[in-house]
């Protein structure tokens, strides 16, 4: 089974996307993350992609599906469950994941639209600290860590995103309607498509997805 996470920034894609890996056997492929990553590793993929993310922008699609591609296309594939946080971004690199499902026999069979109000993302965001060693995230006021300033696990300083200033989340919102809520008409055709409302807290969120994907396994 492959569930795809969409959703504008901030709706907590990540987080629930975290707390389903701590609960069931799954692989979590976030684009964004291994983008930091490959930032972080100042790899030429890294250097190529920075630019583009810290305006807000979409990475091309060539450099994002080669490191897709690569994530998925290994012989336990199939047997894995993957979440797509935040890929695909754009109807091309929709088809694209298809193709690669259908080349290892598979589909995407459910799609979690995450939907809330763009001025609570951006407090959201805003407020969003994360360790710089093992990705987690945490917020100021809704999620704040034991300690002020330090992951509860790495116990390092945690850090802001560089594109998460206001100007650069309205950017990437404008991108979002532009490039990303199209899939909501490809997956719904596909008749895959459920809404969650994002603006709940975390929990109440977790429980309605975990519903979602158990009706979705006894179909
Ligand atoms: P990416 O990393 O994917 O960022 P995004 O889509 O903008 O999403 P975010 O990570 O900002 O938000 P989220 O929904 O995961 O929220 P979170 O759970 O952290 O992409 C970054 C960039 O990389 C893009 O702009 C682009 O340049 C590039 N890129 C990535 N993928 C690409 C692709 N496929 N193609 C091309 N380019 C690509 O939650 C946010 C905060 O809210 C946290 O602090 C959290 O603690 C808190 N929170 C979460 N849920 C709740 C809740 N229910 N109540 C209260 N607080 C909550």
């Amino acid at each position: 089974m492959h569930i795809v996470f969409i959703g504008p920034p901030g709706v907590g894609k990540g987080t629930q996307a975290n707390m389903l890996l701590e609960k069931h056997p799954m692989v979590k492929i976030s684009t964004g993350d291994l983008l930091r990553e490959s930032i972080r590793n100042q790899s030429s993929l890294g250097i190529k992609a920075k630019g583009f993310m810290e305006k807000g922008e979409l990475v091309p699609d060539e450099l994002v599906l080669g490191l897709v591609q690569e994530k998925i296309s290994t012989p336990e594939a199939g047997k894995n469950t993957f979440i797509f946080d935040g890929f695909p971004r754009n109807i091309h690199q929709a088809k694209e994941l298809d193709s690669i499902l259908t080349s290892l026999r598979s589909k995407i069979d459910l799609v979690i639209d995450f939907t809330m109000d763009e001025e609570e993302r951006i407090i959201r965001l805003t407020g969003r600290r994360m360790c710089p060693k093992c990705q987690r995230t945490y917020h100021t006021i809704f999620a704040k860590p034991k300690d002020d300033t330090l992951c509860d696990v790495c116990h390092i300083l945690l850090v802001q995103r560089t594109d998460d200033n206001e100007q650069v989340i309205r950017q990437r919102s404008v991108v979002y309607w532009e490039h990303t809520k199209p899939l909501l008409n490809y997956y719904g055709e596909r008749k895959v498509l459920a809404n969650v409302d994002a603006s709940r807290p975390i929990e109440k969120v977790f429980s309605e997805i975990e519903k979602l994907i158990s009706s979705k396994k006894k179909k």
